[in-house]
């Protein structure tokens, strides 16, 4: 059941350079390892605010900072990280059974997540000491 924050990677994606502008893309079971079922964004984040704050049981989410920059802490009960993210070519793959929490948005931050499936709330984990409980 229980994964490591080493199985959270970054995935670097192609920047198609143009002298107006880039573009990249992200497709579902081509460039990354799941097929994506949902997209939402967090924007508009006051300052000194933090998001996440939990697990999925059987979730797959890519985390990208559309704009802006953010701090992803991911922690499997054992190890903890810290990944900074901070440009729209990289994102960070989140693996279930990972406690995140989002902090130290920059003003402006977009972070963009695909989600492997639709919402559940039942998938959730929000409480760190029944997620610890739960891992062993
Ligand atoms: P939550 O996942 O707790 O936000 P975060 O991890 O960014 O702090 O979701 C916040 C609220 O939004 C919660 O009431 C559930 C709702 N929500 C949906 O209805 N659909 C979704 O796809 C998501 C991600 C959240």
């Amino acid at each position: 059941m229980a994964n490591s924050i080493y199985d959270c990677a970054i995935v670097p994606f192609k920047k198609i350079h143009n002298r107006a502008g880039n573009l990249t893309v992200v497709e579902g079971l081509k460039n990354l390892p799941f097929e994506v079922r949902r997209i939402y964004y967090l924007y508009d984040i006051p300052g000194g605010e933090s998001r996440g704050g939990h697990a999925h049981k059987r979730l797959f989410q890519l985390i990208i900072a559309a704009s802006g920059s953010f701090d992803v802490l991911l922690d499997d009960g054992e190890n903890k990280k810290v990944v900074t993210l901070n440009r729209p070519y990289f994102g960070l793959m989140v693996v279930p059974w990972i406690w995140r929490e989002l902090l130290e948005f920059s003003s402006g931050a977009i972070c963009l997540v695909l989600a492997s499936h639709k919402y559940d709330e039942r998938d959730y984990i929000r409480d760190y000491d029944e997620f610890c409980k739960m891992i062993v």
